[in-house]
């Protein structure tokens, strides 16, 4: 589905400011689009500040209100500088994803402890960064925040004992988080996607034919996600329609996770 095809209007998020973390690429680069295509004001955070500048052009080519800056999430004070910047330069922050991930694939037994850290780093203590940076700056009430996760949170997956423990720790902050910001009118939530086409980290867990193929035997709906259908989630997840919605892992994985542990269809080496 394209922004003109939406079950939204083109003005849904108009005078809504959106700070996306990890919004230089994949995933969240499409909800970055998403939002700037229904009216947002859009600042995007990656550690690459040409892929930012290339995707600051792109939101205002589509006739938003763009910025953005480099920073690492691994960084709280670099987060909450960013954070600052989006607040000054936009005003009060409605909606908030954190985005950024790593990931490759290691089996257990050869996963280093920096190796293990460095995931964990980037996903969970990412979030946490990202959400706590955000909060004061945040309007209250009706701000939303949204951790794009994957189904690691709920499926143990061979090779992927970090990113697994990552997102299983995104969906406990995301719940705790809820519990806490409830009273203040913010809505925090998870969107946890199954393989979605056009992504690096599905590039890097079946990066060839015959992976592709052994996973889709795994998912009843027989494909992957698309990057539209996932934005479009994420528009959802971040209006006044999802607005009763809180503390909740929202999973769009065609089924995947009916089938048990996750396979990716690559031998860990
Ligand atoms: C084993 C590895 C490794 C590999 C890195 N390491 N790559 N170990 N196999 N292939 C180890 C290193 O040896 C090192 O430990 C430690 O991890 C840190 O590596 P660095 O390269 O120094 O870290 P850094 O430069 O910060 O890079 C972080 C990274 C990065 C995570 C490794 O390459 C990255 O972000 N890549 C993936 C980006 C990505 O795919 N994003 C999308 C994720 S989406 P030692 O002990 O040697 O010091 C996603 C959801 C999928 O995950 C959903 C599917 C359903």
């Amino acid at each position: 589905m394209n922004s003109s095809t939406s079950l939204f209007s083109a003005s849904a998020l108009s005078g809504r400011v959106a700070f996306v973390a990890g919004g230089s690429r994949g995933i969240n680069r499409a909800i970055a689009r998403r939002y700037a295509a229904h009216g947002a004001a859009v600042f995007v955070v990656s550690r690459d500040q040409s892929k930012i500048d290339d995707t600051v052009a792109e939101l205002r080519a589509l006739g938003a209100k763009a910025e953005g800056a480099a920073a690492d999430v691994r960084d709280f004070a670099a987060v909450e500088a960013a954070i600052n910047q989006c607040a000054d330069s936009l005003g009060p922050i409605d909606i908030v994803v954190s985005g950024a991930a790593g990931n490759f694939v290691a089996p257990a037994h050869t996963l280093s402890s920096n190796g293990f850290r460095t995931v964990v780093d980037i996903d969970l203590n990412g979030t946490f960064h990202v959400f706590r940076a955000a909060y004061p700056r945040l309007r209250k009430p009706g701000a939303s925040l949204l951790a794009i996760s994957a189904t690691h949170a709920l499926l143990p997956a061979e090779g992927q004992a970090h990113v697994c423990s990552a997102k299983a720790g995104i969906q406990m902050l995301t719940q705790v988080l809820a519990l806490e910001w409830g009273k203040d009118g913010v809505r925090v939530n998870s969107l946890a996607p199954g393989p979605v086409d056009g992504t690096e980290g599905m590039a890097r867990l079946t990066p060839d034919e015959a992976s592709r193929a052994a996973l889709y035997e795994r998912i009843p709906l027989g494909r992957y996600a698309s990057l539209d259908e996932i934005a479009d989630l994420a528009l959802f997840l971040s209006t006044s329609a999802a607005g009763y919605i809180t503390g909740t892992t929202v999973v769009c994985d065609g089924g995947q996770s009916l089938t048990g542990h996750a396979r990716y269809g690559l031998q860990p080496a």
